[in-house]
């Protein structure tokens, strides 16, 4: 699981069912953004030196495979000037933003892309747990990329609401991008936007 740093006991996490994600291959035409890009690092996997993963967890970064250019820094707070990338993704790392800084995490991405590029969203449909003793939602999931398939899980905390598309096509509109496609399979979503 990732952030294996803090892990509350059995007990306490919530486990979900199995999930599955295809993870197909795409196109960019420069340096693609990958946001919390540690662990697994499934997306520097896919898109290797052309990525730049960022994370603010050093241990996070460390853990990933090599390939991408790893830097720790927090994706609400970009240090990149405006139009510096082809691409942004992020890969179950939503989940794990604290609320309070979603929005400006799509603002900061939509502001680093140049006009006309993608931001990628893999993520899954989250939402507060009634039962309070619960520290944590965790679930085991399935990546199945062009060249291999990871086995893994990701965990992170309840939310304060519900974290569905609409909540991510809401963040992504006041940003100033526009919803090109979606797909979801079990409770696991794509989501792709596009800078104008
Ligand atoms: C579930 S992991 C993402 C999985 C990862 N993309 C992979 O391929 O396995 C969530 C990551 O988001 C990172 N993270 C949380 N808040 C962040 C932020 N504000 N900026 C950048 N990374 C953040 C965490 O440190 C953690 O490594």
């Amino acid at each position: 699981m990732s952030d294996h740093h803090n892990i509350p006991t059995e007990d306490k996490i919530l486990m979900l069912d199995p999930q599955y994600v295809n993870v197909k291959d795409f196109e960019a035409d420069g340096p693609i953004l990958d946001i919390g890009g540690g662990g697994e690092g499934v997306i520097g996997k896919l898109k290797g030196d052309q990525v730049v993963a960022i994370d603010t967890s050093l241990e996070e970064l460390k853990e990933a495979p090599p390939g991408p250019l790893k830097v720790v820094m927090d994706a609400a707070n970009l240090t990149f000037l405006d139009e510096s990338f082809a691409g942004a993704t992020a890969f179950f790392t939503f989940m794990f933003i604290d609320p309070q800084n979603q929005q400006q995490v799509f603002n900061e991405i939509f502001r680093v892309l140049k006009p006309g590029s993608k931001f990628r969203i893999w993520e899954i449909v989250l939402e507060p747990v009634e039962d309070k003793n619960k520290q944590a939602i965790a679930f085991p999931i399935m990546i199945k990329l062009p060249q291999e398939e990871i086995r893994t899980g990701y965990g992170a905390p309840p939310p304060p609401h519900k974290y569905d598309i609409r909540h991510y096509v809401s963040l992504a509109q006041n940003a100033g991008f526009r919803g090109d496609d979606y797909d979801k399979e079990g409770q696991v979503f794509y989501l792709e936007l596009s800078k104008p």
